[in-house]
């Protein structure tokens, strides 16, 4: 099943044409990679997605994309129920310098969440640190600051941040680059955890990455997604000579 459907998508940042009639369908539950070379366009696709590209000056947007069969650039859109639908993990983990618990209620308490039972705040909490792994290892030290984490910590609470307010779509801009390889591979691990419940998609510029975790990969090349499919079939049997060109490190 298709969660999100982009459309003959397209984005200028003023006149410059960054995204080029886009169109790709991201599938419920499983893990979709985008790749491509620095500066093709794929953090402004993410972007797109839970409209924070709305929040640059001289943006411009044609085309559709649609969740769960619904345009979110139409009129009607709630944009903090899209935001709380569609979560975001950057690059550099950016947890809030709170406390490990105040950063995960930091969504809830937002969204006017749990107001009135500390216990089922707790219980969310728990769960989402849970979910990311995190629960065994700070449970009795929840009052630390968020801040005196390690890295790979800090990233599994941005994303524990998220699953709070109960998403449905995570979208990870690079979200390994700032960690070891170690840590990197615990992430994988991590998000191979997550696509159980939650359709994920991943902007990399690590081909070894997007192919050991994605389902569907897509590649870009100067805003124009030049093709997508099965991550194993695009790696092993590409059928464009660009892609394979890239997959093979004759540019990048
Ligand atoms: N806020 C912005 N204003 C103008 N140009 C931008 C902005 N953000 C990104 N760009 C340009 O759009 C292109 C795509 O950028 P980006 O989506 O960040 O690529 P990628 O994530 O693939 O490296 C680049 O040429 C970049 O310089
Ligand atoms: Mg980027």
């Amino acid at each position: 099943m298709s969660k999100v459907i982009v459309e003959n998508l397209n984005l200028f940042y003023g006149d410059f044409h960054c995204l080029k009639n886009n169109t790709l369908s991201i599938k419920e539950r499983k893990i979709t990679a985008l790749i491509g070379p620095s500066g093709c366009g794929k953090s402004t696709l993410l972007r797109c997605l839970n409209r924070m590209n709305d929040l640059i000056e001289g943006v411009r947007i044609t085309g559709r994309a649609l969740i769960d069969g619904k345009d979110i650039y139409s009129r009607d859109i709630n944009l903090i129920q899209l935001r709380k639908e569609v979560g975001m993990v950057f690059q550099k983990p950016n947890p809030f310098p709170l406390s490990v618990y105040d950063n995960v209620a930091y969504g809830p308490r937002v969204h006017g969440l749990y107001k009135t039972s500390k216990d089922a705040m707790e219980a969310v909490v728990a769960k989402s640190l849970s979910a990311v792994g995190l629960w065994e290892e700070l449970k009795d030290r929840l009052d630390v600051s968020a801040l005196n984490l390690a890295l790979e910590q800090q990233q599994r609470l941005c994303i524990a941040r998220l699953l709070a307010v109960e998403p449905s779509i995570l979208l990870m801009d690079e979200p390994c680059s700032a960690l070891d390889p170690f840590a990197t591979l615990n992430i994988e691990e991590l998000f191979l955890n997550l696509k159980e419940k939650y359709t994920i998609v991943i902007v990399t510029h690590n081909m070894q990455q997007a192919a050991r975790v994605s389902d569907y990969t897509g590649f870009f090349l100067l805003g124009e997604l030049i093709e997508f499919g099965n991550t194993k079939t695009l790696f092993v049997n590409p059928q464009n000579k660009l892609t394979e060109d890239y997959i093979t490190g004759r540019f990048g």
